[in-house]
């Protein structure tokens, strides 16, 4: 059993291949059905990767948007440095355009180009062990905060509970244990025993495909439903906490995720039910006010209409609205569970405490 959790919370969603000097990713897309890696060698194959979430979930996604800019930086062959650095800044904007509501892509994005920057005058090799180093280390700090972040979570919950989680904020969106799923499956390594309620998350179905496939074969007593069976779950009183990750954490609290999260929180507020978001600070943007200020991804409507069904399932002339996250409110929020703890209301004030004392 605990090798069986172990093949889960240790898998390698993004791995850097030193001796083949390859970077590689599962593809997300192909799962339940099939696990297999691809290798991602240009700027648009990483482009796509993420836009077209093969790679997903907002640590995921700055993980492998810190190998992608060591690949690419490799393959920039000038002696000049101011050359290199424009052409560098070139691919980051590029990939940034890919997705633009998880703000771990950006976050992870910046912190290669200060390391470049910060190496100016170095050798070329020396540039580039720099930049590796750097990604290897935004992939070891997701590690260490996603296991922090599943211990404090852990805090929150008892033996036996049941825990409804919405998309998917396991070990292939992040690193080892995970986000939301991080105390889940902490716990179940420690003999614990949840009952968890995954919500299947249209229209891309992380939660069916992702999701539970991850619970289930750690062992954890998994259910999948259909999001709107949510407040039945909740109303039958198999819910004791909502687990859910963040893409971006305003700096009043509100807090953009997998779209269908604000309507879980809206429900669990309805039934007394504690709401929790889990991620790390990485995904905390202190220089964003609040929710309305967040911008939400709007993806192709032909991910509702046709993407999952042998016929079309409407008309090709109907509109479709497909934004792929919302915001919740966070007064609907009963803590942000960090690697640094649990931050509870008033959040503006506690988020702001948080990073004063971080520096
Ligand atoms: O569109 P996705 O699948 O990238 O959306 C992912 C989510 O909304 C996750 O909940 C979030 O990124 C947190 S992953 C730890």
């Amino acid at each position: 059993m605990d090798n069986e959790i172990q093949k889960v919370t240790h898998v390698q969603n993004i791995r850097y291949d030193r001796q083949a000097e390859a970077l590689y990713i599962i593809d997300q897309t192909l799962l339940p059905n099939e696990e297999r890696e691809i290798c991602l060698q240009t700027a648009e194959e990483m482009y796509d990767a993420i836009k077209a979430l093969k790679v997903r979930g907002a640590p995921a996604i700055g993980i492998c948007a810190g190998y992608c800019m060591y690949v690419l930086a490799k393959s920039v062959r000038t002696e000049d440095q101011q050359v290199f650095l424009r052409k560098l800044g070139e691919y980051g904007e590029y990939l940034n355009s890919s997705r633009p509501t998880a703000v771990n892509l950006s976050w992870a994005i910046r912190s290669m180009l200060r390391t470049a920057v910060e190496n100016v005058g170095c050798t070329r090799g020396q540039m580039l062990d720099a930049l590796y180093e750097k990604a290897v280390s935004i992939h070891r700090d997701d590690i260490d905060k996603c296991t922090k972040i599943s211990e404090f979570g852990l805090t929150l919950i008892k033996d036996g509970d049941g825990i409804l989680t919405h998309c998917n904020a396991g070990p292939l969106a992040t690193s080892r244990y995970g986000t939301a799923l991080g105390p889940i499956l902490l716990g179940t390594e420690r003999g614990m025993k949840f009952k968890v309620f995954s919500d299947e998350t249209r229209p891309l179905l992380q939660g069916a495909r992702l999701t539970s496939y991850e619970l289930q074969r750690a062992g954890v007593d998994v259910t999948l439903i259909c999001d709107n069976m949510a407040s039945m779950v909740m109303k039958n009183g198999w819910v004791q906490a909502c687990f859910v990750g963040c893409d971006r954490v305003a700096a009043n609290g509100d807090t953009a995720n997998k779209i269908g999260t604000s309507g879980v929180a809206i429900l669990a507020k309805h039934y007394g039910i504690p709401f929790y978001v889990l991620g790390p600070t990485s995904t905390v943007d202190m220089d964003c006010p609040a929710g309305d200020d967040i911008k939400i991804e709007l993806r192709d409507p032909e991910e509702i209409k046709t993407m999952w069904y042998e016929k079309p399932m409407a008309l090709p002339e109907v509109q479709c609205y497909n934004p792929a996250f919302d915001v919740t409110d966070h007064s609907l929020i009963a803590g942000i569970v960090t690697e640094e703890g649990v931050i509870r209301p008033p959040y503006d004030k506690n988020l702001k405490k948080l990073f004063a004392r971080k520096g």
